[in-house]
């Protein structure tokens, strides 16, 4: 007999495949993310759960969790929409999926940069509406060949994202809990004091998890830090910023340009960036390509087998 797994979304064809094929699944046959109560009626008997950011498990979700449940995983390396310490009264594992995703969620950093930097969003609204740029100062942005790059939290993303701004020409610095080898800096150059990050990023990423932490990072103190006309982006999760402050500072020209991919409380983003000219945005595409998007399906899928099998799962959350 096949396991039954909980299915809160669709996701690949090659994983809605496996999945069809290994398991007894449930699928979510709604148009819109299943809610706690759903998730958990899905899961009433079954042996997993397949589930994506947009699932909170929260105290209550681990509280009400069916016995039947023997592993939970996650279609995302962030697991900020995991209660941990729940988790880990509850006994049962959670497995996320780091690793396959680093690349196409730093192309999706370089895609910001660059975006931001050449004004992409206002070149293509006029060329859309067929306002072709006329005069020789329409248009110009700044260019990233020379200009220091900070990127604010170097795990594996902000270090692809490195390698990529440093092929462009870009000076990266870096803060991070703990200063990297030296051999795996590449050239990056550390700050202990994050202060002092911000006071030489011209363009600044933030690379950091979400946490309490790192709730509200960036907000008007620490943008009054970063040189005049700096250019922020995000590729990690809205809640690294304060949104009525970014707005504020992308008005007054403070900040000059922004890319952002990810946005606190979305779907429902701030409405202050949409009228925007010098936003540069995206629905959360990080890990948006079909390759990188099968291989975070198929390693949920390999956790969930382990755990069914009394295996070693490969990427477990720690807790
Ligand atoms: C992740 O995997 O955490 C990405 O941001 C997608 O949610």
């Amino acid at each position: 007999m096949k396991p039954i797994l909980a299915v809160a979304r669709h996701f690949t064809p090659q994983v809605d495949a496996r999945i069809d094929h290994d398991f007894e699944a449930r699928w979510n046959t709604t148009d819109h993310p299943w809610t706690q109560d759903e998730l958990l009626q899905a899961a009433d008997g079954a042996d997993a759960i397949f589930l994506s950011p947009a699932n909170r498990m929260d105290a209550r979700f681990f509280s009400l969790l069916p016995k039947s449940v023997k592993v939970i995983a996650t279609f995302s390396v962030g697991y900020d929409h995991v209660d941990l310490a729940a988790a880990k009264a509850s006994g049962i594992p959670v497995a996320h999926t780091p690793g396959v995703l680093t690349d196409a969620t730093a192309d999706v950093g370089m895609l910001l940069l660059l975006g931001a930097s050449r004004r992409a969003y206002e070149a293509q609204q006029r060329l859309r509406s067929g306002m072709w740029p006329t005069a020789k100062g329409d248009l110009l942005g700044w260019s990233l060949q020379g200009k220091v790059l900070g990127i604010y939290g170097m795990g594996r993303i902000g270090q692809a994202l490195a390698k990529r701004a440093q092929a462009f020409g870009m000076e990266v610095h870096y803060s991070n809990r703990h200063r990297l080898p030296v051999e795996e800096e590449q050239g990056a150059i550390f700050h202990e004091d994050v202060d002092s990050l911000l006071r030489v990023s011209q363009f600044l990423s933030l690379n950091a998890p979400a946490s309490q932490e790192t709730r509200h990072f960036l907000r008007k103190e620490t943008i009054d830090l970063l040189p005049q006309g700096a250019i922020v982006v995000n590729t990690a999760r809205g809640a690294l910023v304060n949104d009525e402050d970014l707005t504020a500072a992308l008005q007054s020209g403070r900040i000059a340009a922004a890319g952002l991919d990810v946005f606190e409380g979305e779907p429902n983003l701030n409405p202050g960036y949409l009228n925007l000219q010098n936003t540069y945005l995206l629905p959360h595409i990080g890990s948006a390509t079909v390759e990188t998007r099968t291989a975070m399906g198929m390693l949920a899928l390999d956790n969930i087998q382990a755990v069914l099998d009394g295996k070693p799962a490969p990427t477990l959350l720690r807790y």
